[in-house]
């Protein structure tokens, strides 16, 4: 089989280095791809974000299977263009795609599907706005409505920081949405969707802000660890049935199957599991740890989704291990990050037991060697026995590299290790979502 992926960060590094690993997959090419992916195949300098040249290259490549790895080409129509040229894409088209490029969108469908989320109201100017604060109290979150690359949300108690977000999104011309303050932790649940079938992967733990402690603006993700052990037995099966699956299924009832990764985004509150978001595509860095655990082959599982054939799949295998990745961000990420640094010590972070590198923003300088490129610039991923042994695997790793003011996160995986997770007891069985007028 021959697959080609569209994408140039960490999340199709990591998936190319599984699809690598099937037996079945004969050939993997990439578009646009990174310095890391430029190691293992073959990579085409078009723009992975153009339906028309992605097309164009499956076809010439003659693959078995596309898989778009990014919002930004999914929300663009890749996939439309890939599955029209009769090639099987894993991924949603532009319309499914919709469930991360408006987040009003998506209110709408779980309000539809009877999803519990978060209570939100659409604001387009100030004073729909600052009655929307009002409305939910502190503490505020502020969502640009469109696709913001992880950073368009701000969670603040502050109303004056919380205008002035809205208003920088409605003076870009957009609108945001306002919703409820959801407490407690979160979790990343990435379930494979066929365009009727749902089957989930094992949950993942992600870490947003920039600083220890969740501290500092939202990034795009700074770390996750896969699996875990503090979640409800039962979560998985209820993000199936209360969330996933009434999805799916309203968005086939619409006319627009979803197809690809549904990657819902969690809190397990006070009140009851509640999804903060839906993204359309495998999470980044939650993906490098996931994957680094996942036994079936991973080729064959995309094309069963890619063709409708879930429901033919074996159940999924996992190593019994558990996996941390660490992401080495650039100086000043996640504002204007510091690029074209040489990194070094890549080399003997592969070579230590159990831990590879996963790059993220990398390209190489014209003397062929590896340089920064991007904020999130790599992330060091790591397998061990335990959270323990797994996280300072990956902590070692992390020491090894070299790149002049990268920053990275001490604490991915502290409070689990520690067991200081505290999962409220109402965090299975969650309510019905509350529907007033003018709520989405
Ligand atoms: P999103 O882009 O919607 O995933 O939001 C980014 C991050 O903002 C989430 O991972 C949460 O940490 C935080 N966040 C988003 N919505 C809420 C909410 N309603 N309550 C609390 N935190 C939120
Ligand atoms: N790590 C969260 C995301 O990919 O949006």
């Amino acid at each position: 089989m021959k697959v080609l992926v569209i994408g140039p960060g960490g999340r199709e590094h990591a998936i190319i280095r599984s699809l690598l690993a099937d037996p079945v997959v004969t050939e993997v090419h990439a578009a646009p791809g990174n310095a890391g992916i430029g190691e293992l195949v073959p990579t085409h300098a078009i723009n992975g974000n153009d339906p028309a040249a992605v097309a164009a290259l499956a076809t010439e490549l003659a693959v078995d299977l596309v898989v778009v790895g990014p919002e930004a080409p999914l929300a663009a129509g890749v996939a439309d263009a890939v599955r029209a040229a009769g090639i099987p894409v894993f991924g949603p088209d532009k319309a499914a795609a919709q469930l991360e490029a408006s987040k009003a969108f998506a209110k709408e469908i779980m309000a539809e599907a009877q999803v519990p989320t978060a209570m939100a109201l659409v604001a387009t100017n100030a004073d729909e706005a600052a009655s929307a604060l009002d409305t939910f109290g502190a503490p505020y979150v502020v969502k640009d409505d469109g696709l913001a690359a992880g950073k368009g949300v701000v969670v603040t108690k502050d109303r004056d920081e919380a205008l002035a977000h809205a208003q920088t999104c409605f003076d870009a011309g957009g609108t945001v949405v306002i919703e409820e303050f959801l407490d407690g932790p979160e979790v990343s649940l990435f379930v494979l969707c066929d365009g009727q079938t749902t089957v989930a992967l094992s949950p993942a733990q992600d870490f947003k802000r920039i600083f220890d402690n969740d501290e500092g603006p939202n990034t795009g993700g700074m770390g996750a660890y896969t699996p875990l052990e503090w979640a409800p037995p039962g979560l998985v099966q209820e993000v199936i049935d209360r969330v996933a699956q009434p999805t799916v299924n309203e968005m086939a009832r619409r006319g627009t199957p979803f197809v690809g990764v549904l990657f819902v985004g969690l809190a397990l509150t006070t009140r009851g599991t509640r999804v903060i978001e839906f993204n359309v595509r495998f999470g980044d860095p939650e993906t490098q740890a996931v994957l680094a655990r996942l036994k079936t082959p991973l080729g064959s599982l995309l094309l069963a989704a890619a063709k409708g054939e879930l429901d033919q799949i074996e159940e999924l295998r996992w190593s019994k291990e558990t996996a941390v990745a660490v992401v080495v961000a650039a100086e000043n990420y996640p504002d204007a990050p510091r690029t074209g640094d040489r990194i070094r010590g890549l080399k003997k972070v592969d070579a230590l037991d159990g831990v590879h590198v996963i790059h993220a923003g990398t390209a190489l300088d014209a003397d062929g060697k590896v340089i920064s490129a991007g904020g999130r610039v790599l992330a060091v991923v790591a397998v061990g026995n335990d959270l323990v042994a797994a996280r300072e695997k990956a902590y070692d790793g992390v020491e090894l590299v070299q790149l002049p003011g990268s920053q990275f996160r001490s604490d991915i995986g502290r409070k689990a290790a520690r067991n200081e997770i505290k999962v409220s007891a109402a965090a299975t069985g969650a309510l019905p979502i509350t529907k007033a007028k003018g709520l989405v």
